[in-house]
């Protein structure tokens, strides 16, 4: 394989010049943001820090440091891979930040980026009462990211993190391990809700697949290396929609919520459900096609 130009050794690299010039090469090669970074410098401050073993709470007061050979040596390796091959970042380095918590992942999870995690530091509020949360059901729960952050956002509540998805299910498991969280986290095998007979939940939650059949051609490379699983649902990207929709009430309390990401198969779902009184959230840090509604709206 050719070697690229921008990658050849950089004798003396501090941490601050390897940023700039990983985030050069990421930019000229037109790679695709949005694995959990949102443009080429983010993505490089990752790539670096992650190499040299530095935590992102020393941010700017890390650059001056020299880098070692040895570590410009595997810096430029992780990003030829991420060039080449277009591997999402997070499968190279096998970790995800999500919701203040950091995860391990690889190419049997989708990379966890949902915009939930905001609505889930906000304890969902205000349309769930925190102190009275005991049950969380997560479906589709990948990495758990969303099923972990939920645990650690209501300290009382036991979190369900279902997937119909085996080998998700063993990263998940591992993730809830990682985070000192398997008493309050059960990994459950269910397709949709056939694992969770019988039970209720005051929140429902998941980022299922919703991606259609039209737009699963066009979507980046960087896609490819993510689970089908984790992204197609049909030709109109609501079969996931529907079952949660069908599901949902009658495994929720009555005071119960759904939460549930739809992303930009919000217009396809306003058409096929068009009198649900959807609350749509505003989400700072970005995102969109979250809705909520409450289980007596069901
Ligand atoms: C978009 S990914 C979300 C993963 C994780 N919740 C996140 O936000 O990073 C959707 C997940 O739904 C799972 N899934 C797909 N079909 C399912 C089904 N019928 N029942 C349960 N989970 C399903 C996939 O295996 C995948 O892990």
């Amino acid at each position: 394989m050719r070697r690229l130009s921008h990658t050849a050794a950089t004798p003396a690299d501090s941490v601050g010049q390897a940023i700039v010039r990983c985030a050069r090469a990421l930019s000229a090669a037109r790679v695709y943001f949005g694995h959990g970074t949102a443009d080429a410098r983010d993505e490089a401050a990752e790539l670096v820090f992650f190499v040299a073993g530095l935590p992102h709470s020393r941010g700017a007061s890390a650059y001056e440091q020299p880098l070692k050979p040895r570590t410009t040596a595997r810096i430029n390796q992780l990003l030829q891979r991420r060039i080449d091959e277009r591997v999402p970042l997070p499968y190279l380095t096998h970790r995800a930040f999500f919701a203040g918590l950091e995860l391990y992942v690889d190419e049997r999870v989708l990379v966890p980026r949902s915009p939930i995690a905001e609505l889930v530091m906000h304890r969902f509020a205000p349309w769930s009462q925190a102190r009275r949360v005991r049950r969380v059901l997560d479906i589709g729960t990948g990495s758990g990211a969303i099923a972990l952050a939920c645990a650690k956002a209501f300290p009382r509540a036991h979190v369900d993190a279902a997937d119909i998805s085996t080998p998700a299910l063993q990263v998940c498991r591992r993730n809830a391990r990682r985070l000192g969280l398997q008493q309050r986290v059960s990994v459950l095998h269910s397709d949709y809700f056939s694992g969770v007979t019988g039970r209720r939940y005051d929140i429902i939650v998941s980022n299922p697949p919703y991606v259609g059949r039209a737009e699963m051609r066009t979507l980046p490379p960087e896609y490819r290396h993510e689970p089908k699983l984790g992204l197609a649902s049909g030709r109109d990207g609501l079969d996931s929609v529907r079952a949660i929709l069908a599901g949902a009430r009658s495994h929720l309390v009555d005071e119960g919520i759904l939460v549930v990401e739809v992303g930009n198969s919000e217009a396809a779902l306003l058409r096929a459900y068009p009198h649900l009184p959807y609350i749509w959230p505003r989400i700072a840090m970005g995102g969109e096609g979250v809705f909520v509604l409450k289980a007596r709206d069901l």
